[in-house]
């Protein structure tokens, strides 16, 4: 595995923070992983760990209590998370990608001042943008947001929300004039709990199950008009250039996945024998167990290349349609390729151990359930084939 991740391109604060969360996972989240997997829920020792290390404020500046370490900080962390327990790792990721991005670059001063301590250091985040009948769609979201005075009054049903059971901030995208098609979505910002904001239903799920998934009701929820980021008519862009920078970040996560799934099994084929040599010396085993290598390598350097890329974009503060095109490639690319390369090396991973695979007991075979969640979440693997294929038609045609 040591030389799996010897990459030179991260900086010293990335390689402290890699050991630093190596640490976290294996001391405080290792210990917990079967429990939480079994009991469908997250301790909340983990989600106070979580914040007590300083990983749900990654990027966030100092001035707002966070850590103001670079976005592939924030990768390195989603992926190590992974290597142990994919539930935590979206946890991290859709705090840290999706909500605290969102108010660092969207946000006003106020906004920024008023939310970004309470997220980097005690509030988790959740995204609310799909619905019942608008997932790949996701523009054609049904929550309403009606004007009432110097407040909007929120209605709808929000599905398939990460993070919503524990979270105490929601971003919810709501269309404020459907007469505009997708250009009338808004995107709103709450703490819960609040009236008119109910965490519903709450899914059983194959993989990922320590991960909260719920319906959020809205019912005339009413917010000022202050609670509204990036303006009226900007949740649209806001939620797909967050989104592009997000699959970066599950990317990541199936990339640590698939690389704890790895380490889980390979060293077992060394130690099992039959006829007598160890298992993973027959050539039909070592040279599947190579190419799960070679797999995992190009999944680490097409998710690392994404985010060089994103932090690249940032610095040039890049307006620029053909650098933001390529980005947005370079991240469907590198999320598709790593969920692939999650299904296929923790599927194999079992096979490996043989029955011992197969058992709960050893967890191998929780890796493949958490792996399956990375070709359905920011983007099924179709949508991001079809990002793809409209860059690449824009820029053969
Ligand atoms: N980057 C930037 N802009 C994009 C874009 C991209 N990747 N894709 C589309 N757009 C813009 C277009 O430029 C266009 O904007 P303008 O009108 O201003 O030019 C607008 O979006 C509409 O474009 P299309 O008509 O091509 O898009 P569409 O309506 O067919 O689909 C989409 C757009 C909804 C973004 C779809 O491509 C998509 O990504 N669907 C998946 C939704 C998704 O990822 N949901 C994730 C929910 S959060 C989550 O899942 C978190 C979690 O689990 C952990
Ligand atoms: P559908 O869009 O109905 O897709 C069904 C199938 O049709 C898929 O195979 C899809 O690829 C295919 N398909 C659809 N359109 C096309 C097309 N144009 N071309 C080819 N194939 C197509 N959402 C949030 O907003 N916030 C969250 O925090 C969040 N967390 C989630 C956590 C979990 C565990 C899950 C399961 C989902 C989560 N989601 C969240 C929702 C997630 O983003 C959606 O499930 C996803 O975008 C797919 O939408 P859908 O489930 O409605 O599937």
């Amino acid at each position: 595995p040591a030389a799996l991740n010897s990459l030179d391109t991260f900086t010293e604060e990335e390689q402290m923070l890699r050991e630093t969360v190596q640490r976290f996972a294996k001391e405080v989240v290792a210990p917990k992983v079967r429990e939480m997997d079994e009991k469908e829920k997250m301790d909340p020792a983990v989600i106070q760990g979580l914040f007590d290390q300083g990983l749900m404020g990654v990027e966030v500046s100092p001035d707002h209590g966070g850590a103001g370490m670079s976005f592939t900080s924030a990768i390195i962390a989603i992926e190590e998370l992974a290597k142990v327990d994919a539930s935590v790792s979206v946890m991290c990721d859709v705090h840290n990608t999706l909500v605290n991005t969102i108010l660092r670059k969207y946000g006003t001063t106020a906004q920024q001042e008023l939310w970004l301590p309470l997220l980097a250091t005690k509030d988790l985040g959740s995204f609310c943008l799909s619905e019942p009948a608008s997932g790949s769609d996701a523009f054609a979201l049904q929550t309403r947001a009606r004007k009432d005075g110097d407040h909007w009054v929120i209605d709808g049903s929000k599905m398939w929300i990460t993070n919503s059971a524990e979270a105490g901030v929601f971003l919810i995208f709501a269309n404020t004039d459907p007469s505009k098609g997708y250009k009338g979505i808004t995107c709103f910002i709450t703490s819960a709990p609040i009236e008119g904001l109910e965490v519903a239903k709450k899914e059983q799920k194959l993989g990922i199950r320590a991960s909260s998934t719920c319906t959020v009701n809205l019912h005339g929820l009413r917010l000022h008009e202050d609670s509204i980021i990036g303006g009226i008519g900007r949740g649209y862009k806001i939620a797909i250039q967050i989104l592009n920078e997000g699959r970066i970040g599950i990317a990541a996560q199936m990339l640590g996945l698939a690389q704890g799934a790895f380490d889980n099994a390979v060293p077992y084929t060394y130690q099992r024998s039959q006829f007598g040599q160890p298992v993973g010396t027959f050539q039909g085993m070592a040279f599947e167990i190579a190419r799960r290598a070679v797999a995992i390598q190009s999944a680490r350097l097409m998710t690392y290349n994404a985010a060089r890329r994103k932090e690249e974009l940032d610095r040039r503060g890049a307006e620029d349609a053909d650098a933001i095109a390529a980005f947005a490639k370079d991240a469907a690319m590198a999320k598709y390729w790593a969920s692939v390369v999650a299904q296929d090396v923790s599927g194999a991973a079992i096979e490996w151990m043989g029955g011992v695979g197969f058992t709960r007991e050893v967890g191998v075979e929780k890796f493949w359930r958490d792996s399956k969640i990375g070709a359905i979440y920011e983007g099924t693997s179709n949508i991001q084939l079809q990002t793809i294929a409209k860059f690449i038609q824009k820029q053969y045609s």
